[in-house]
């Protein structure tokens, strides 16, 4: 029996709080989950600095990629299994994509993202195709299996519904993060009748598509998506934390240019201050490392650094007021203008955060990741857009909302002695 479709003696399980058990029966997929790399993802955070506000949502990317493989193999092997329009040959790249595609993350992805200018699926195929054990575990199936595996995940795979299954509108990604993250964060929302769109998801042609009887289970999921994303994700308090980490880091990156000399030397942070982080030093760093720093830089002497390492420590999180950038630029120039003569740094703090979400895309290639819209299937076989037969959906599509803030430290504004009343004059400004 070749390495590719040998299974396991007995068939192994996770326990898994979202989707019970998680069920694992090829030698392939056991393999890879006891790689370094893989079991990396158990010390990054899902949600970054969302447990900050929701304190549940302390679960790791290893949950999430675990869940993403349950469901696309309860996908290809309960539903999938006896329809001609899928290729039995995929069910192996298909698993390996699902229980992969996030390899890359970092610690606090998108806080670093951001500061180092990363790009975590970048790091996921580097990860897939380098040398590393995932490799080798993969290389063991055929010699270009990683790249087929990268290819899926990167969306250039030929065969178009393997991608569809992984990234799309409704794919076990987004399928299983909704519900994980309402499950840890503990609200409402976020859940939706997964089992009837399992059941409900047909192979078609280039992609999946959804039996027009299951609608009804597909626009619950839409608002769960919607109603995720402002809740939660994007949630103004966990964006303050957000916003702290990043100015942190940025902090220690400057003065690592400006030659300041550190208690304790940043060691695995200097490539990523340079520019130039290799792959072996990117899977080192997680997020206890990162916390660990942050512990450090409290006793460094720079007064910016300790005292933002320590925010977040402790989170003594910053203030935010709406802004709009049209109306209220010549605000910021004021409040500079303020923030010097007070004596306060306004790279540090006074931070401009913006955030946009489309919650469903439609025939925007190119737009929201070139993400596969969802198609009905209908009992005459024709196929529709989901907005186009869903009032509910048409009314979210779409649209487009921004949201910017301006996060600032009331507390310091407040504190009494010297400059008092410049820093009054700043939260006039403010309207505090
Ligand atoms: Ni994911």
């Amino acid at each position: 029996m070749s390495y590719a479709t040998k299974k396991l003696a007995e068939e192994k399980v996770f326990k898994d709080p979202v989707h019970r058990y998680v069920h694992v029966r090829d030698q392939v997929i056991w393999d890879l989950i006891a790689t370094r790399e893989f079991q990396r993802l158990r010390r990054i955070k899902q949600l970054g600095t969302t447990y900050l506000v929701f304190h549940g949502a302390e679960h790791s990317r290893f949950s999430h990629s675990l869940g993403v493989y349950e469901i696309t193999r309860r996908v290809i092997d309960d539903v999938f299994v006896s329809d001609d329009q899928w290729d039995k040959q995929e069910r192996l790249v298909a698993l390996c994509a699902a229980l992969l595609h996030d390899l890359g993350h970092g610690p606090f992805s998108h806080s670093f993202e951001h500061v180092f200018h990363l790009d975590h699926e970048a790091y996921t195929r580097f990860i897939i195709l380098g040398d590393t054990e995932v490799n080798a575990v993969l290389r063991k199936v055929s010699e270009d299996f990683p790249q087929k595996v990268s290819d899926v995940i990167e969306k250039t795979y030929e065969n178009q519904q393997v991608v569809s299954l992984i990234s799309s509108q409704i794919d076990a990604d987004r399928m299983d993060y909704l519900q994980r993250d309402a499950y840890f964060t503990g609200v409402s929302y976020g859940q939706f009748d997964m089992e009837r769109i399992l059941r409900v998801m047909r192979p078609h042609e280039d992609q999946i598509v959804i039996k027009e009887t299951g609608m009804h289970a597909i626009e619950d999921y839409i608002m769960s998506r919607y109603q995720m994303y402002w809740q939660v994700y994007f949630h103004p308090v966990s964006r303050s934390a957000e916003v702290i980490l990043r100015k942190t880091l940025e902090r220690a990156q400057q003065l690592y240019h400006e030659k300041y000399t550190f208690k304790y030397p940043p060691n695995p942070f200097v490539s990523f201050f340079e520019g130039k982080v290799d792959l072996e030093q990117y899977i080192e760093l997680d997020e206890n490392i990162v916390l660990a720093y942050f512990h450090f830089w409290t006793e460094e002497d720079d007064a910016i650094l300790k005292d933002l390492s320590s925010r977040f420590l402790n989170r003594r999180l910053f203030q935010y007021i709406e802004y709009d950038p049209g109306k209220d630029f010549t605000k910021i120039l004021e409040l500079e203008k303020l923030y010097e003569q007070a004596g306060l740094d306004s790279k540090y703090y006074l931070v401009h955060d913006s955030t946009s979400d489309l919650p469903y895309d439609f025939y925007r290639p190119g737009e929201e990741e070139g993400r596969i819209p969802i198609h009905l299937l209908k009992s005459s076989g024709e196929l529709s857009e989901l907005s186009r037969s869903s009032a509910i959906v048409e009314a979210i599509s779409g649209k487009r909302r921004y949201d910017h803030k301006i996060y600032f430290p009331e507390d310091v504004l407040l504190e009494n002695g010297k400059k008092r009343t410049l820093r009054k004059q700043i939260l006039e400004v403010l309207n505090r």
